[in-house]
């Protein structure tokens, strides 16, 4: 398959990558790194990133940020940053990617656990994650009959980020990554759609 991974250099991206390419062509895409750079908080920049790249098999993306911090200070604006980023940003690249995806081609995005299990500062997060989820079980029956999948994969604090982050999540078993990668190959090479793929 030829696979567009968007992310495919961060945390979770480089893990996921390094197993696909044992098996499939990929194009990694981020904003400085990859084979493509692109931005993922512009619809132009995503639809110039597709006509670069042209048709694939699978779009997968691991990538889109939110703002943390307490909820007595949040403001309006810090919404719309992961409203632009995590949230608009993988639902654009939906939107534009569906027209590039070949017929049984899928979809794989990623939301996380703060969906469901709330941290302190991690408001933003928890309703972005819950919109993508939302997102990806409201789209699924369309593009179904057109023959493409939809998931979403919702990690815990993965392995790889515990040392840098995670303080942040008193309590929290971290993922080990290899469990962090099954997630998104059940979402590309199975047969499942409109599923949040939760990996804690
Ligand atoms: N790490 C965790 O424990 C964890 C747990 C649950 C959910 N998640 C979610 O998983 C996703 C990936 O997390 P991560 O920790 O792997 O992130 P990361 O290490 O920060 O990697 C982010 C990736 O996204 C790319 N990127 C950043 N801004 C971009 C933009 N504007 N346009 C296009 N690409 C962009 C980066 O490439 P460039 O540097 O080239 O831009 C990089 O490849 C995030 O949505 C995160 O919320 C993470």
């Amino acid at each position: 398959m030829k696979i567009l991974f968007v992310g495919g250099t961060g945390t979770i991206g480089k893990k996921v990558t390094a197993k696909l390419q044992e098996k499939h062509e990929l194009v990694l895409a981020g904003s400085r790194s990859g084979d493509v750079q692109f931005d993922m908080t512009d619809y132009r920049s995503i639809e110039g990133m597709f006509q670069k790249i042209g048709k694939v098999d699978a779009l997968v993306v691991a990538a889109g940020g939110a703002y943390m911090g307490p909820l007595a200070q949040l403001t309006e604006e810090h919404f719309y940053q992961g409203i632009r980023s995590k949230m608009m940003g993988q639902i654009n690249l939906v939107l534009v990617g569906q027209h590039y995806l070949n017929n049984g081609g899928s979809i794989t995005l990623t939301s996380g656990i703060l969906s469901e299990d709330p941290i302190a500062n991690g408001t933003v997060l928890s309703a972005i994650n819950n919109a993508v989820n939302g997102f990806v079980v409201g789209a699924a029956g369309e593009l179904l009959q057109r023959g493409i999948r939809i998931n979403v994969v919702s990690p815990g604090l993965v392995e790889d980020s515990a040392e840098a982050i995670g303080s942040y999540f008193p309590g929290h078993n971290p993922v080990p990554m290899d469990r962090v990668v099954n997630g998104y190959i059940k979402s590309i090479e199975g047969i499942q759609t409109g599923q949040v793929i939760k990996v804690y």
